[in-house]
């Protein structure tokens, strides 16, 4: 009788965990690195290091350059809800005058920007993806 309610309580922790480690669905990132490829690379680069010298440096057309979304930016300040809407509609969704060049992806679904977003979040550091779901889960 024992020993069943201990496998019992063992199979239940262990669906628990598998439940709450379903952010990192290897094909949800697979995929999100595709199109992150497809949309992001071109401005954030291969390894989301950002363009060089973002923090001080302007385009050539007086636009800031794109921050590296690898964990070593601001980006893991930002709640999903608000980093989605970034990515959907551009910074203009949160600052009205905003001109710069991250416009919106209004041609991806909710659905792809959250594995682009499981994509970013799986090349940051063990311990800023634990904190960040952590904050927001
Ligand atoms: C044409 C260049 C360009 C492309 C393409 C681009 N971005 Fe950006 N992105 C920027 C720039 C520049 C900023 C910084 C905004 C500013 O200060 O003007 C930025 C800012 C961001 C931010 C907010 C910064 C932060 O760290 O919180 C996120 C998130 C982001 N981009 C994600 C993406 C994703 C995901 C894609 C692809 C779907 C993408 N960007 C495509 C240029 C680009």
């Amino acid at each position: 009788m024992g020993m069943v309610k201990i496998l019992l309580t063992a199979i239940v922790i262990l669906m628990l965990s598998a439940c709450s480690s379903k952010n990192y669905d290897p094909n949800i990132i697979t995929n999100g690195e595709l199109l992150y490829v497809e949309n992001c690379l071109s401005c954030h680069g291969v390894n989301l290091q950002g363009q060089q010298n973002w923090l001080n440096a302007l385009d050539e057309d007086g636009h800031r350059l794109a921050p590296p979304l690898n964990g070593s930016g601001h980006t893991w300040h930002h709640s999903p809800e608000m980093l989605s809407e970034i990515i959907k509609y551009g910074l203009k969704s949160i600052d009205s005058k905003y001109e710069g060049k991250m416009v919106g992806n209004e041609n991806l679904t909710d659905e792809e920007i959250l594995s682009i977003l499981e994509y970013i979040k799986s090349v940051w550091p063990e311990n800023l993806k634990k904190e960040y779901e952590t904050n927001h889960e």
